[in-house]
């Protein structure tokens, strides 16, 4: 389960308008959005400089360069910085942008230490990082101002295999029920254990192994939150929802609301944690 640059690098470099839709497309997309943009308002103030690590196509970055006095952008996949740029220039955002870089989470030597007051690195990223994820953090740590902020977002193990159940059980038949059981024990999704043919290897996160992860670290957990957690009733039922314009900002009022609930932590497609670095 060693980590592998080109596979996010790979996927993303070939990813483009999807990514860019990701969140808006369908009702899913807008939970995940409203959840994730509701704690990036409450956290990051007017005179904050951020980065956003991991920012690919942009659908945060058009967002956080109005609520900070500098953004800076990064991303492993050229082809996604590219992308983000052209949106951002077509939304008139572009020289609102201090710099975009092209650059591993992992390696962030261009950034002095403490250079920022909140690191944003939301949407997965985390996920590709297998045995560098302490690494991961301690760069994003490194770069973070003592009393700064860091929002990590995950892909949730138990939130997808609840909404995957179907294609957790076809592969299955493709992989048998030990490679079954490792996942859903792991959640480590790698070439021998688990080698889905899209060579999307990741560690999708329990909460449990997001609070494993950061314990090591000087910070502290200021707020933990799922995100599409309404997903889980299901494509028809989140379309027919969205038809109804009175409902569905009810279920979005209530998907941010539920998503804070400790029980609820582990059921959504995401995890995201808001951490302090301690001073
Ligand atoms: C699902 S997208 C999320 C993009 C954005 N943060 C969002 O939430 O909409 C994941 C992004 O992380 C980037 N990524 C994956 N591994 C990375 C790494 N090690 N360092 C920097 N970026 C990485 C990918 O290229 C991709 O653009």
């Amino acid at each position: 389960m060693s980590y592998n640059p080109e596979i996010p690098r790979n996927r993303y470099d070939n990813y483009g308008d999807r990514e860019w839709t990701r969140l808006e497309r369908d009702g899913h997309g807008q939970l995940l959005y409203h959840v994730h943009l509701d704690i990036l308002k409450r956290y990051i103030k007017k005179d904050y400089r951020v980065l956003e690590a991991g920012a690919g196509s942009g659908r945060f970055t058009k967002d956080l360069v109005n609520m900070c006095s500098e953004l800076t952008v990064t991303d492993i996949s050229s082809h996604q910085i590219e992308f983000n740029k052209s949106k951002m220039k077509e939304l008139s955002l572009f020289d609102k942008v201090k710099s975009f870089h092209v650059i591993d989470v992992l390696d962030m030597g261009i950034f002095e230490d403490a250079s920022f007051d909140c690191v944003v690195c939301i949407g997965g990223v985390i996920n590709y990082l297998l045995d560098k994820e302490k690494d991961g953090v301690k760069e994003m740590l490194r770069v973070l101002k003592p009393g700064g902020i860091l929002i990590v977002g995950a892909m949730s193990l138990i939130g997808s295999v609840l909404y995957y159940l179907e294609g957790v059980r076809y592969e299955k038949g493709l992989f048998g029920i030990d490679a079954t059981r490792w996942i859903l024990d792991t959640g480590i999704q790698d070439e021998e254990h688990y080698p889905v043919p899209s060579k999307h290897y990741v560690h999708m996160m329990k909460s449990s192994d997001m609070d494993a992860l950061f314990a090591d670290f000087p910070v502290t957990v200021l707020e933990r939150s799922s995100a599409g957690l309404f997903t889980q009733a299901g494509d028809t039922a989140i379309e027919n929802a969205r038809q109804d314009k009175e409902f569905w900002q009810l279920l979005i009022e209530k998907e941010i609301a539920y998503t804070k609930l400790p029980g609820t932590l582990d059921c959504g497609m995401n995890i995201i944690y808001v951490l302090e670095k301690n001073k």
